[in-house]
Formats: structure tokens, C-alpha cells, sequence
């Protein structure tokens, strides 16, 4: 290694001492990686008391992370990295729905339910009743799907953020499974807008930036069915008010939907609702699985 480095011949220098790893993929990351990193101080002209201000974040990011506080992915999420893998790791046909996030709330060992049941658990709102068809890229239904689906409440607070009066219990989530049809059903309450968690480092560059630190209103869908690519999506309110200024970037226009309001009557389902409600229908594509492997 020469010993007189300079300002540009550091980012080679640094980059040799990957040479000596026999994992391609590996040096190929970090030499890039060094790269852009050093580029990236170079073209800011980084100054000390900067790199210390980052390195204490970065720092403060790790400290408030727990496995129910992922502040390193909503990082991720804020800064757009999240769904731009998700773009590119989307190896979809041409037809197939967008993926959109995941999300911190979508927990493991939700109930099961039928088709028709209403997994609002008691937890009072305004009522939707949600449509759904799962097919193939050709139309074609796909029968015994299975479907996650999961959202918030009228207020924004999802099943396990709420204490009263969940306690503990799971609401407003389920897994379903499609009929011959491909189709799914079910009756739940209307979540809202709501904001990303703002109470730590992610919630100062949000801030410093005064930028909008709210999901407009969403339900988050994850479909699994054998010989298809598994596709994790979520649909968004058409007209809600921060549907154009997403703070983590998903809703995309091929996801803005209807959630439409209806007066007392009855619902797709034949219920009568004596309260106004709200009906949300949409056919979701999934890609064939190109390595046809069963799930
Ligand atoms: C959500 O959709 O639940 C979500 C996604 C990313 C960050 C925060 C919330
Ligand atoms: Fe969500």
C-alpha cells in the first residue's frame, strides 16, 4: 500500500485491500460501497463536526432499536432505499400488482379466518367491507391463496399499539384463504392516515426537513400461493390528504384505490349495516413463479 496518500488516491488505496477476499459479490459491495462513500464526502466537502453529528446518529439509530422499533429500516423507509429495492427486486411480469412495504406492523401468529367473518375484534369504527380476487396474469383465479391483511384503526393505532381494549389480542387482522373463484371476503372497520413513529432519530431529519411524517390510509395485503411469486402489497385511500407525500414512498398510483361510502343499507355481502359504511373491491395479479418452487 503507498504511504502518500491523497485526498484522491485514499478511495483506490482503500479499495485494493478487498482484493485478497475470494467472495466476489463481497468486494464488489464494499468497493463500490468505498467509493460512492468517499465520493459522497468529497462532493459535500464533509467536515469533522458533520461525520460526528452522523456517527452519534447512527449510534442513537442502533441505542432506540428493538425488534418491535426497527429505526434502522425506517431509515431505510425514509430515505426511499426500502421501496427502490423493492422496485428492483421485483421480478414480476408486466401485469402483476406492485409490491409496496411491508411495515413494522405486520406481526407473526395473526388469527385465521373464513371468508365473511369480521376481524375487527370489537374495536369500534366505520365498517368496510373488503373484496377481493386473486388471479394469474392471464385472469385466471387462483384458488386456496393465502391472503395476510392487516391495517389500523379509525384513529391510526394499530391491534398492537392499542392497550384498551385489545389487551393484548390481535384485531384487524387475519389470513384467508381464496374460494375456487379466487375470491376473499371480509368485514373489518375503516383504518386512517397516520403518522411514522417521529420520536426518534428518523423523526429529526423528518422534521429538519419539514417534511409529512404520514402513511395515508392504507390496508397492507401479503398473498402466498403455490407456483406464484409471492406478492406483499398495500392499497391507499385515492383522496386521502397525504396521498401524494407518503413518508416512506409506496403509494404508487396503481395502488390508489376507492374506498367508497355508502349510506345504511346492505353490504356486498348481503349484511344489513345500519350505519353509513365504507366498500373497497380490487382483483390483485400475482406473477407466476419462474423457478417453480412451491411455497
Ligand atoms: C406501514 O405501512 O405500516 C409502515 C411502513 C413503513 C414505516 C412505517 C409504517
Ligand atoms: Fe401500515
Amino acid at each position: 500500500m503507498s504511504s502518500d496518500l491523497t485526498e484522491e488516491t485514499i478511495t483506490e488505496a482503500v479499495q485494493r485491500t478487498f482484493d485478497t477476499s475470494t467472495d466476489p459479490r463481497f468486494r464488489q459491495l464494499f468497493v463500490s460501497l468505498v467509493q460512492h462513500l468517499h465520493d459522497f464526502a468529497r462532493d459535500v466537502r464533509l467536515t469533522g463536526d458533520e461525520w460526528f453529528t452522523a456517527t452519534d446518529f447512527i449510534e442513537r439509530l442502533g441505542k432506540i432499536s428493538s425488534p418491535t422499533r426497527q429505526e434502522v429500516v425506517l431509515l431505510s423507509d425514509i430515505l426511499g432505499l426500502s421501496m427502490l429495492l423493492d422496485k428492483f427486486n421485483e421480478d414480476t411480469g408486466e401485469s402483476a400488482t406492485d409490491s409496496a412495504l411491508l411495515g413494522p406492523f405486520y406481526v407473526e401468529g395473526r388469527p385465521t379466518a373464513e371468508n365473511g367473518d369480521n376481524i375487527s375484534n370489537g374495536v369500534a369504527g366505520t365498517p368496510m367491507f373488503v373484496t377481493g380476487r386473486v388471479v394469474d396474469e392471464q385472469g385466471r383465479p387462483i384458488a386456496g391463496a393465502h391472503v395476510d391483511t392487516w391495517h389500523s384503526d379509525g384513529t391510526g393505532f394499530y391491534d398492537v399499539q392499542l392497550t384498551e381494549p385489545l389487551h393484548g389480542e390481535f384485531a384487524m387482522r387475519a389470513l384467508l384463504t381464496t374460494d375456487r373463484k379466487g375470491r376473499f371476503w371480509y368485514r373489518s372497520i375503516t383504518p386512517r392516515y397516520y403518522p411514522v413513529p417521529t420520536d426518534g432519530p428518523c423523526g429529526e431529519i423528518m422534521r429538519t426537513a419539514h417534511r409529512s411524517v404520514m402513511r395515508p390510509q392504507h390496508v397492507h395485503f401479503w398473498f402466498k400461493a403455490d407456483g406464484y411469486q409471492p406478492l406483499i402489497t398495500q392499497l391507499f385511500l385515492k383522496d386521502d390528504p397525504y396521498i401524494d407525500r407518503d413518508a416512506v414512498f409506496s403509494a404508487q398510483d396503481s395502488l390508489k384505490a376507492d374506498f367508497v361510502r355508502h349510506e345504511p343499507g346492505v353490504a356486498p355481502d348481503g349484511t344489513p349495516v345500519d350505519e353509513p359504511f365504507v366498500t373497497l373491491d380490487w382483483t390483485f395479479t400475482l406473477a407466476a413463479d419462474n423457478i417453480g418452487a412451491t411455497r
